[in-house]
């Protein structure tokens, strides 16, 4: 009664709850979709919600999600919410650990660093990784079998991503320490760590060893690199130690360590729990993998040659598998940031206060049958123009096969502003993600490859896919998350 009585109409409702610090945090964290889209129901698109004591405000919908991810540097701010976390987890001086500006540059030294040139030498990098991955794990040996697909998928994303944007020197050390050191980082990378991050426990303690060693292995690697006087190098770390910021410092070594950790630690969990995703669901529709194979037979030849950067775009099938996957399946259930002034929300009559902390969940209308029919299907046919199940911003793209983008320089190139869409699994904005073309290349990639492998199919007995384990930062599948794999050639034998 008194949260109704009491509550200020001039600012969001709020979800009811019985205890005061602990108010949804329980509800919230055991399915964060669920929440959000039961209490859209009950209090509409705008409402606040105590978690561990902090009234946060999500915003669900394409206007939510503009508010909150187009919001001005003057208004909202993403390093006061991230800095506790990934600090220790990166280091010092890079990403949250610095003013915004700083990271604006960093973003677009990593940014440009990503070619179409660099593209191109990554996808033989990144299918040699995949082969030789499959011939080498032990689980994969013999003509069919079971595994649970998610550890698979951990270690192919590690070593594709180290070894392309790292270089081949840091690829190689993950055979030795870094597999090791990286996993005890991920030690402190969680939503306990958002409190506990200052606590002398094991797991923090082991985290700071581990910091402190991955490091000092990459500047040793810098100063060798420096020492060879290499030159030509794609990778961004090369790219990175060639930087120099508008002020005229070059970036120090330790900031290349840490920026090398903070890519790494950003891209693995979202894209080994996105191709994941795409073999369950591959396995739980092998009809559709079936029809990626013949797609490739169709398209590059009955032989399958080398994959290269320009055979992606001739699989539109292999590319709407990773689009739908994160349309259903976005790693990154919620975006937020902390208020730092009074924000009236256009069109209502609430002011969001700053002691608030605004949260962006645009998953919520990634699967809003308003812009989804049938949302929750994952159909990748759907991405076709002419599909029954085209979402609107497919149907109504211009002819030219693009979609009809508005972009905006935020310092670091050219971003989409799209902020308003209602599908941003890599997020609007200024703090969007750098790394989208390269997830795709890398799943897409994985996915060619492994479809020219094996056939998938789900255990017996099971129908769909596993349930979403929201337990950690990024969400991904519920383990064991079991398949049944067979071998192409050994089938046709
Ligand atoms: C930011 C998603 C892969 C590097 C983001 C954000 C999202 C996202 C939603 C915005 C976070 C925010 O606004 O607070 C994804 C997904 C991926 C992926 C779904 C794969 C499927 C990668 C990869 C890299 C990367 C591979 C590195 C190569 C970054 C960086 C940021 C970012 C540096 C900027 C953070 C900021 O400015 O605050 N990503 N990401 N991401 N991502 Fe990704």
């Amino acid at each position: 009664l008194k949260q109704v009585l009491f509550r200020n109409p001039n600012e969001p409702p709020v979800v009811f709850h019985w205890f005061p610090f602990v108010g949804s945090t329980i509800t919230y964290g055991m399915d964060p979709p669920r929440f959000f889209k039961e209490n859209r129901k009950k209090y509409g698109d705008c409402f606040t919600f105590i978690l561990l004591g902090k009234k946060t405000t999500v915003y669900v919908g394409p206007k939510g999600n503009d508010f909150i991810l187009n919001g001005k540097i003057r208004d909202v701010c993403a390093e006061e919410i991230y800095h506790p976390l990934t600090t220790p987890v990166f280091g010092k001086d890079v990403v949250y650990d610095c003013p915004n500006s700083k990271l604006m540059e960093q973003k677009k030294f990593m940014k440009v660093a990503l070619t179409t040139e660099a593209f191109r030498s990554y996808v033989p990098i990144i299918s040699d990784e995949v082969t030789s991955y499959f011939k080498r794990c032990p689980d994969f040996k013999g003509k069919s079998g079971v595994v649970n697909i998610c550890p698979k998928m951990a270690q192919i994303t590690i070593f594709t991503a180290s070894h392309a944007l790292q270089g081949k020197e840091i690829r190689d050390k993950f055979d030795e320490t870094l597999a090791d050191l990286y996993h005890d980082l991920d030690m402190g990378f969680t939503p306990i760590n958002f409190m506990l991050h200052w606590a002398p426990l094991p797991w923090n303690k082991r985290r700071d060893h581990a910091q402190r060693t991955v490091a000092k292995i990459y500047m040793d690697t810098i100063k060798a690199r420096r020492a060879r006087g290499e030159t030509g190098a794609q990778d961004i770390m090369y790219h990175l130690m060639n930087s120099t910021y508008k002020n005229g410092v070059k970036v120090p070594d330790h900031e290349v360590a840490h920026m090398m950790i903070a890519l790494l630690m950003a891209g693995q969990h979202s894209s080994s729990s996105t191709s994941s995703w795409i073999m369950l669901r591959l396995a739980s529709r092998p009809d559709i993998m079936e029809e990626l194979y013949q797609e490739q037979i169709k398209n590059l030849g009955p032989d399958l040659p080398p994959l290269t950067y320009e055979d992606l775009a001739k699989l539109p099938l292999n590319q709407a598998i990773v689009k739908e996957t994160l349309r259903l399946h976005a790693p990154i259930h919620s975006i937020m940031r902390a208020v730092k002034q009074p924000m009236p929300v256009p069109g209502t009559k609430y002011v969001i206060p700053p002691n608030h902390v605004l949260l962006a969940a645009p998953g919520v209308s990634a699967t809003d049958e308003q812009y989804f029919p049938q949302p929750m299907l994952w159909e990748p046919h759907r991405w076709e123009k002419d599909s029954p199940l085209a979402p609107s911003i497919v149907r109504n793209a211009p002819d030219n096969g693009e979609e009809e983008e508005e972009k905006i320089d935020y310092g670091y190139g050219l971003v989409s502003k799209g902020t308003a869409s209602p599908y941003l699994p890599f997020g609007a904005g200024r703090h969007r993600c750098i790394g989208e073309q390269f997830a795709n290349v890398q799943l897409q990639t994985i996915v060619a490859m492994t479809v020219r492998l094996f056939r998938f199919r789900n255990v017996d007995g099971q129908e769909g896919v596993v349930g979403t384990d929201y337990a950690s930062l990024f969400s991904r599948p519920l383990e064991p998350a079991n398949i049944v794999w067979e071998r192409r050639d050994a089938a046709q034998a």
